[in-house]
């Protein structure tokens, strides 16, 4: 949420700093702005709007001699996207950048302006700009000013700082938001993200709570701690780029076979579940006595999946919270409970919260992240991480895909520790997941064209409804909400049986409703829940194992899903709902990596 970049070094900082932004634009589009250090002097560059917007107002005015600086692409939280209250802020000596967000900015604020501070817009950055500034001033001191300002500031935040007058210099400091360095052959760079880095240089250092940081010339340095321990990351510029595709969100999501095979391989150990590689053993399983999975969004609707796995195969119980929730509940039980963290950024503020709620108050806690080295997988007790690769669409797709795989993996582990579950079924499970899971989900990848009808038919409705029953329940909560945040339609996901009991009478002739059915089980009472909607005027769109028996006369359309097994069919659906939100999206001419009002890597409350 909101991307920082800065470079110092030998040429063409507001090059490199707008290189970044375009990559960091995911995590927040409505305003952005660069800084430069141009002899001796400060010059800024904002504007309401996306980096392209920028690099018009810099193709008219370049900047020249530019050896440093610092850029900003905003997600609004305090005032209106605006030139006034787009980032960089700069307040006497001061200029900076900042995400997260400063709690206490209004008592800050009023204090500051009884001293004869001038404020010109409605963010808590300024302010923290002032404070910093007001300290400045006083000790000429950077080092000093920018930490007796963090003394005062609550919230969380990560500012990228430069001082008018020294020039080519870049301050850093973070608390609660992420900020990476990386060294280059140029220079040194600083970003709220190791993909932004990715074109410049591989070996980075990601900064630790409340470190300051000053990157000049021909050195990184580290106050009180000297010179960073660097390390190298192993992802490419390609993974960052769209390859030929339209649409990161169609990249990712044709990445998904191959990143669900990431996620387990590692883990699998002669055909059986095997976490030892993320220091969880088979005393660490036996031990689980409930589980809470804590997320947002899709990663606490992979919560859902794996918590009915996790039910089914290991009887063991298992809540799943929203975590900007979990604080609020009080802890049931404490002994033997796996407080499960689950995020694709591993900086979302309220999953942080959370996994600091449950270490607090003495749970066991594991983090479930993709992205490496981000603040719940260095917090958490245990890691497993799901090596989807960055990912860029804002809407996740592989992201979420990896998560329920490695849930799933870990569901059979728990099964098979705790003995609920033979050796072979153990085998089998563990076979089924590895080799159908990607094989359903990439073959509905090629059947694209057949989903392209059912978006035809349904993109200009304002309501559609997923239906389904058990795990197909849990997985049309996420094939709703995928639907609703990039093609901006109205959806909503129901327990099939659910139902009638009210939200029937929102539909009318023609409301698309798309039901899920591929529990053999559940196919017949699905059916009678499809019947209902369908008399009384639905659209029926029906996603079905092959098994469901005259399955084209239960539904207006039929989507059969390429035979597979229990586990492969979580994974197949998974596709066609991805698919379906993205054709419609595509017809109704949205943005699809960016949708309006969100950000990537939600790091406020
Ligand atoms: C939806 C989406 C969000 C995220 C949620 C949690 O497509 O991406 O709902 O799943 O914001 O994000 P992470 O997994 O980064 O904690």
């Amino acid at each position: 949420m909101c991307g920082i970049i800065g470079y110092t070094g030998i040429n063409e900082a507001v090059k490199k700093v707008t290189q970044g932004l375009e990559i960091l634009e995911y995590r927040g589009y409505d305003s952005v702005g660069i800084c430069a250090s141009v002899g001796g002097k400060l010059e800024i560059v904002k504007t309401k709007g996306r980096v392209s917007e920028l690099n018009k107002l810099l193709a008219n005015e370049p900047i020249q001699n530019d050896l440093c600086a610092i850029g900003h692409t905003r997600w609004a939280t305090h005032g209106a996207p605006s030139y006034v209250n787009s980032h960089p802020h700069m307040v006497g000596k001061t200029c900076l950048v900042h995400n997260g967000i400063i709690e206490n900015y209004k008592e800050i604020k009023s204090r500051l302006e009884n001293e004869g501070v001038n404020f010109v817009s409605d963010t808590d950055t300024e302010v923290g700009c002032g404070l910093i500034n007001y300290y400045y001033e006083k000790t000429n001191e950077p080092y000093e000013a920018i930490l007796s300002a963090s003394d005062k500031m609550r919230g969380s935040y990560a500012f990228a700082i430069m001082f008018s007058d020294e020039e080519n210099t870049i301050y850093a400091i973070r608390q609660g938001s992420p900020l990476i360095i990386a060294k280059g052959q140029d220079g040194f760079y600083l970003a709220s993200d190791l993909t932004a880095l990715i074109p410049f240089t591989k070996e980075y250092y990601s900064l630790c709570e409340g470190e300051v940081v000053k990157l000049a010339g021909n050195k990184a340095e580290i106050y009180q701690k000297g010179e960073p321990q660097w390390k190298r990351t192993d992802m490419t510029y390609e993974m960052a780029k769209k390859g030929g595709y339209d649409h990161f969100m169609l990249k990712e999501m044709y990445e998904q076979p191959k990143a669900i095979e990431n996620s387990l391989s590692s883990r699998i150990k002669d055909g059986l579940p095997d976490f030892s590689v993320d220091g969880m053993d088979k005393s660490f399983f036996e031990e689980i006595k409930a589980i809470h999975i804590v997320a947002c969004g899709s990663a606490m609707h992979a919560g859902l999946v794996a918590s009915h796995l996790i039910e089914k195969l290991a009887f063991v119980p298992t809540r799943v919270y929203i975590a900007s929730e979990y604080r609020y509940t009080p802890p049931l039980t404490i002994d033997d409970t796996l407080v499960v963290v689950v995020s694709q950024s591993g900086e979302t503020a309220d999953s942080l919260a959370s996994l600091r709620y449950a270490k607090e108050k003495g749970f066991k806690t594991l983090g479930i992240v993709n992205a490496v080295e981000t603040t719940i997988a260095k917090e958490a007790d245990y890691r497993a991480y799901t090596y989807a690769g960055p990912e860029i669409a804002v809407a996740t797709t592989k992201g979420y895909a990896t998560q329920v795989s490695l849930m799933s993996l870990f569901a059979i582990c728990l099964a098979y520790n705790k003995g609920k579950i033979d050796t072979n079924t153990a085998k089998d499970l563990t076979t089924c997941l590895f080799s159908h899971a990607p094989k359903a989900l990439g073959e509905v990848l090629e059947r694209r064209d057949e989903v392209k009808e059912i978006a035809k038919l349904i993109y200009e409705r304002d309501d559609i409804f997923y239906i389904g029953r058990g795990i197909d329940y849990q997985m049309s909560q996420e094939a709703s909400l995928k639907l609703k945040e990039i093609s901006y339609i109205h959806s909503q996901a129901y327990a099939a049986g659910e139902l009638k009991h009210g939200t029937i009478s929102l539909i009318e002739c023609g409301t698309p409703v798309i039901a899920i059915a591929t529990e053999e089980k559940l196919f017949d009472k699905i059916d009678s829940n499809v019947k209902e909607v369908r008399a009384r005027g639905a659209y029926t769109i029906l996603i079905c194992d092959g098994e469901m028996e005259n399955a084209q006369e239960c539904a207006d359309k039929v989507f059969i899903l390429p035979k597979s097994s229990y586990i492969g069919n979580i994974f197949s659906s998974l596709a066609v709902a991805q698919l379906i939100a993205y054709e419609v999206a595509r017809l109704r001419g949205c943005d699809i990596d960016k949708p309006k009002n969100l950000a990537k890597s939600v790091t406020v409350e």
